[in-house]
């Protein structure tokens, strides 16, 4: 198979580094391959008349690789798997991938390189099983894509979650309170474990091991008896006392996943009334999704840039580059989707948090 142009899109939520990737397809097409590179605007959106996008030169990546967000915009709502269509008043649900590969033919888009998490991963897969040239890259904050060792913008977030742990630990000393800090992550708790462990945290919960409010009290009581009159508790978003549910702030529907949050208010409320402190909850939000990537990420998605760009010359489709140790791999892309990895709740981290003296909540 001849391959002339390449087409490339970032799909779901923003992660720092998705710059990084775009700049090291666009170099290494160029300069190892001669190709050309046409950028997706905002995801699978761009591929449904009206279509959006355009070639992406050298120029176009020059200075990008320190910047946040994606140039070519992303969407997290919707796909051409499923997208809500208005015909004649009525609201259906279509399967547009017809109309997508259509527009990858009309650009002359030899090969599709897919950069995003679980859902856009998984409409990349379904068009590779339509005929499309479609490789994928590892994209998340929440690091929880399986078949990879680590997703790009995990680093980031890691550290912007560990800087609010550092100063959260500050004004909780000075005021003897309990501070809350509820991290994203959805169903997975790695931003948590990594943060709360980096910063040393007092409590860590974690979607994959339900908590008793009772527990974290008693940590609580036994900081105090040791003279430590403030505590840090870093939850995760997606998780949930014993018996209970996921608190979401907009519920799941047939479009998307919902969105997830109120349990850092809920949490930090319970624990002034049964603790004898004043809680204060800070919601870090998506200032974990924003800002310059670390070196790690940088390294990490120019790696898994360039690795794309050889397995289209490969002609190694319906794969996603992968991390396994320090080794850049790649996996078939049925693997890595449908199933997401979670913290392992008797692992080695787990075990190494508890070990420090960290209450998990049991
Ligand atoms: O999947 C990445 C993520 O940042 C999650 O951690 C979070 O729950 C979600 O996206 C938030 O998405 P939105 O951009 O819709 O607020």
């Amino acid at each position: 198979m001849v391959i002339r142009r390449i087409g490339m899109l970032t799909g779901g939520g923003d992660a720092p580094g998705l710059n990084a990737v775009i700049r090291a397809v666009v170099k290494t097409a160029i300069h190892d391959y001669g190709w050309e590179v046409i950028g997706i605007r905002n995801g699978f959106d761009g591929l449904i008349p009206p279509t959006s996008a355009e070639p992406l030169t050298l120029d176009d990546v020059r200075g990008i690789l320190p910047r946040g967000g994606t140039i070519l915009g992303t969407a997290n709502r919707g796909s051409p798997l499923v997208r809500r269509v208005d015909s004649n008043g009525r609201v259906e649900l279509v399967d547009q991938t017809p109309e997508a590969i259509a527009t990858l033919e009309e650009l002359g888009i030899d090969a599709l390189i897919v950069i995003g998490g679980d859902g856009t991963l998984n409409i990349g897969h379904e068009l590779a099983k339509k005929g499309v040239p479609v490789v994928g890259v590892p994209k998340t904050i929440d690091n929880d894509l399986p078949e990879t060792d680590q997703t790009f913008g995990f680093d980031t977030a890691v550290l912007t979650a560990t800087e609010a742990i550092d100063k959260l630990h500050t004004t909780a000393e000075s005021h003897h309170r309990v501070m809350v800090l509820e991290v994203m992550g959805r169903d997975a708790g790695w931003i948590a474990i990594h943060a709360g462990i980096a910063g040393g945290a007092d409590v860590i919960l974690i979607p994959e091991i339900p908590f008793h409010v009772r527990k974290v009290v008693e940590k609580i009581a036994e900081r105090d008896r040791a003279g430590r009159h403030f505590s840090i508790v870093v939850v995760a978003e997606g998780a949930k006392a014993a018996g209970s549910g996921q608190f979401y702030i907009q519920p799941k529907d047939e479009l998307s996943l919902g969105r997830l949050g109120g349990i850092g208010e809920w949490l930090s409320d319970t624990l002034a009334m049964s603790s004898g402190h004043e809680s204060r909850c800070t919601v870090l939000g998506h200032l974990q999704r924003g800002g310059t990537p670390t070196a790690f990420d940088r390294v990490l998605a120019t790696r898994y840039g360039a690795a794309a760009v050889r397995s289209v010359a490969k002609g190694m489709f319906n794969h996603m580059v992968a991390l396994k140790g320090n080794r850049i791999c790649e996996v078939p892309l049925e693997r890595c989707v449908g199933r997401i990895r979670t913290v392992p709740p008797d692992g080695e981290l787990v075990q190494t948090a508890r070990g420090l003296g960290i209450s998990l909540g049991i």
